[in-house]
C-alpha cells in the first residue's frame, strides 16, 4: 500500500492517507515528548519498538474478542489501519495509584487499587487533556452514553488481557491509556498500545520500564525500550 498525503502529524506518529479512503498508514517516529510537548527528544529505535509492541498487543486483545483498527503490518515502522473518527475521549485504566492520580489527590504512588479504576480525559492538546466525568463527555457531545459504557467495558477487558500478558513477563501493569474510533456505525480500539502510554513496573524491584524513565530522567529510554522489546519478543531488536 503506497503512502499518500500526510493527514496528521502528532507527537510520536504520523498518519498518512492511502489510495483507499477507508484506510490510513500509521507511521511510528522516534520522537518522545512529555508534559504535553514541553520536553522533547529523539529516542533511537523507539518508533520500531513501539510499532512492534502495538502490533503484538493489539493482536493479544483481538484474540480476546476486542475489535481494533489494525489491518496489516507494512514494515517495521508502519501499520495499515482502518481510518476511524477518533473519539475525543482518552480512556485510562489504573490498577495502582501513580502519575496524575497520585498528584491530584495527594496519594503516594504505588498502592494497588482493590479494583481497576477507569477515568476519562478529554483529548485536547490545547487544554492539556483535562479529566472529565461521563456527564461532561455526553453534555458536550464528545461521546454518547452507550459509547462510554462500551469503551469502559472494552477497556476493562483489555486490562485483564494486558495485566496477564505483562505479569507473565514479570512486569506489573500499573496503568495505561486507550483511544477508540468510530468505524461503520460501531467503535474499535485505535491508535497504539505501548510503553509511551502505559506504566510498567518490574515485579519485585518496582523498576520503571516505561516512558516515566524519560519524563523523570531516570535513565536512557532507548535502553529501557530495548530491554522491554527483548522481554516481549525473546530476542534483541534486529540491528542493535
Ligand atoms: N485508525 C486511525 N485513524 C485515524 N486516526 C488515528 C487512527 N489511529 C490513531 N489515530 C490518531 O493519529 C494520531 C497519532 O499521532 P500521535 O499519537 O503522535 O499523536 P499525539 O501527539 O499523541 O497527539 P494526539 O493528542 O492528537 O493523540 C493521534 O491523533 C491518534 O488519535
Ligand atoms: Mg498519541
Amino acid at each position: 500500500m503506497e503512502r499518500g498525503d500526510a493527514l496528521y502529524e502528532g507527537k510520536a506518529k504520523r498518519v498518512y492517507a492511502t489510495a483507499d479512503p477507508k484506510k490510513v498508514i500509521l507511521h511510528f517516529r522516534d520522537d518522545a515528548t512529555a508534559f504535553n510537548g514541553v520536553k522533547k527528544a529523539s529516542i533511537e529505535d523507539k518508533g520500531r519498538i513501539n510499532c512492534a509492541m502495538t502490533v503484538h498487543l493489539l493482536r493479544e486483545v483481538e484474540a480476546a474478542g476486542v475489535k481494533t483498527h489494525l489491518i496489516d503490518v507494512l514494515n517495521d515502522r508502519e501499520l495499515l489501519c482502518w481510518k476511524v473518527d477518533i473519539v475525543p475521549v482518552e480512556v485510562v485504566v489504573r490498577n495502582a495509584i501513580a502519575g496524575s492520580l497520585a498528584k491530584r489527590y495527594g496519594k503516594p504512588e504505588g498502592a494497588w487499587l482493590p479494583w481497576p479504576l477507569v477515568e476519562y480525559f478529554h483529548k485536547s492538546d490545547e487544554l492539556n487533556d483535562p479529566l472529565m466525568t461521563e456527564d461532561i463527555a455526553v453534555l458536550f457531545g464528545w461521546a454518547e452514553r452507550r459509547e462510554l459504557a462500551w469503551m469502559k467495558e472494552q477497556s476493562l477487558k483489555v486490562n485483564e488481557v494486558l495485566r496477564g500478558f505483562w505479569s507473565r513477563l514479570d512486569i506489573d501493569l500499573v496503568d495505561f491509556k486507550l483511544e477508540f474510533g468510530r468505524l461503520d456505525g460501531g467503535l474499535v480500539l485505535a491508535d497504539e498500545i505501548t510503553a509511551d502510554g502505559s506504566r510498567l513496573w518490574e515485579k519485585g524491584t518496582g523498576r520503571k520500564l516505561d516512558k516515566d524513565v524519560f519524563r523523570r530522567d531516570l535513565g536512557d529510554l532507548s535502553d529501557t525500550y530495548r530491554e522491554l522489546y527483548r522481554r516481549v519478543f525473546g530476542h534483541a531488536l534486529e540491528g542493535t
